[in-house]
C-alpha cells in the first residue's frame, strides 16, 4: 500500500505520516528533507541558493541516508528548501529518488507537496492535510522554541504565508490537492485526534477497494 500525504508547512503532515508509518509498519520518507538537504549542501559549498546548476549538482549528490535532521529542521532551512522546490530541474532530479522509495515491495508512506499529484499518482490513499495559517504558525513557533531557536510569532506567521505562496504558485508541481485526495483539516485537532482521523481515512479507503 502506498499512502501519499501532502499539505502546507506545519499542517501536521509529517507527524501524521510518521504515526501512520508506525501503525501500518510501512517505511516513511519525509520528502521535505530532500529539498532541505539539497539547500544545505549548496550552502556548505558556499554557493548562492539561486544557482540552479549548483542546486542540480547538489540534488544529484543526495542519497536517502544522508540526512542529519538536527541540521535540517530550522526555519532558515525550510525557506531555503522552498527556493530549491521552485526549481523544476531540482524537482526532476529528486523525482527518481522518491519513486524508487515508493516502489518498495512492502509499500511506503511519503509526505510532501506533490506526492499525490506527481510522485505517486496511483497511491491507494491520498490525504491532503491542512490547517489555518495561524494554527500552523503556533505549532511551528512551539517547535522552534523546543529547538532553542528565538521565536517572533509575527515573523513565523509571515514566513509560513510566504512559503505557502511560493509553494502554491510555482510553475512546477505546485502544492495542490489531488482530485482524489481526502482533505483532513487539523485546525482544532490535537495530534491524537489528527492521527485517528487519518487512520479512519485509510481504513475507509482500503475497505472500499
Ligand atoms: O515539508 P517541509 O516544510 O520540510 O518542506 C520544505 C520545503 O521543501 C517546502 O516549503 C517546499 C519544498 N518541498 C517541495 O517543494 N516538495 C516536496 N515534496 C517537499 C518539500
Amino acid at each position: 500500500m502506498i499512502i501519499a500525504i501532502d499539505g502546507p508547512a506545519a499542517s501536521g503532515k509529517g507527524t501524521i505520516a510518521r504515526r501512520l508509518a508506525a501503525h501500518y509498519g510501512l517505511p516513511h520518507l519525509d520528502t521535505g528533507l530532500l529539498y532541505r538537504a539539497t539547500a544545505r549542501s549548496l550552502m556548505e559549498r558556499g554557493e548562492r541558493l539561486e544557482n540552479v546548476d549548483a542546486a542540480i549538482s547538489a540534488a544529484r549528490g543526495l542519497a536517502l541516508t544522508d540526512f542529519d535532521e538536527t541540521q535540517l529542521r530550522g526555519a532558515e532551512m525550510g525557506e531555503a528548501a522552498s527556493i530549491m522546490g521552485a526549481m523544476p530541474q531540482v524537482r526532476a532530479v529528486l523525482l527518481d529518488l522518491q519513486r524508487q522509495f515508493a516502489a518498495r515491495q512492502e509499500g511506503a508512506i511519503l509526505d510532501g507537496r506533490d506526492i499525490g499529484s506527481i510522485i505517486c499518482p496511483n497511491a491507494e490513499v491520498k490525504i491532503f492535510v491542512t490547517a489555518q495559517s495561524e494554527t500552523r504558525a503556533q505549532r511551528r513557533a512551539l517547535e522552534l522554541k523546543s529547538r532553542g531557536e528565538k521565536v517572533d510569532f509575527a515573523a513565523v506567521l509571515a514566513d509560513i504565508q510566504k512559503r505557502d505562496e511560493r509553494d502554491s504558485s510555482r510553475s512546477s508541481a505546485p502544492l495542490i490537492m489531488a482530485s482524489d485526495a481526502i482533505r483532513l483539516d487539523t485546525t482544532g485537532l490535537d495530534v491524537e485526534k489528527s492521527v485517528a482521523a487519518a487512520i479512519a481515512i485509510v481504513e475507509n479507503k482500503t475497505q472500499k477497494s
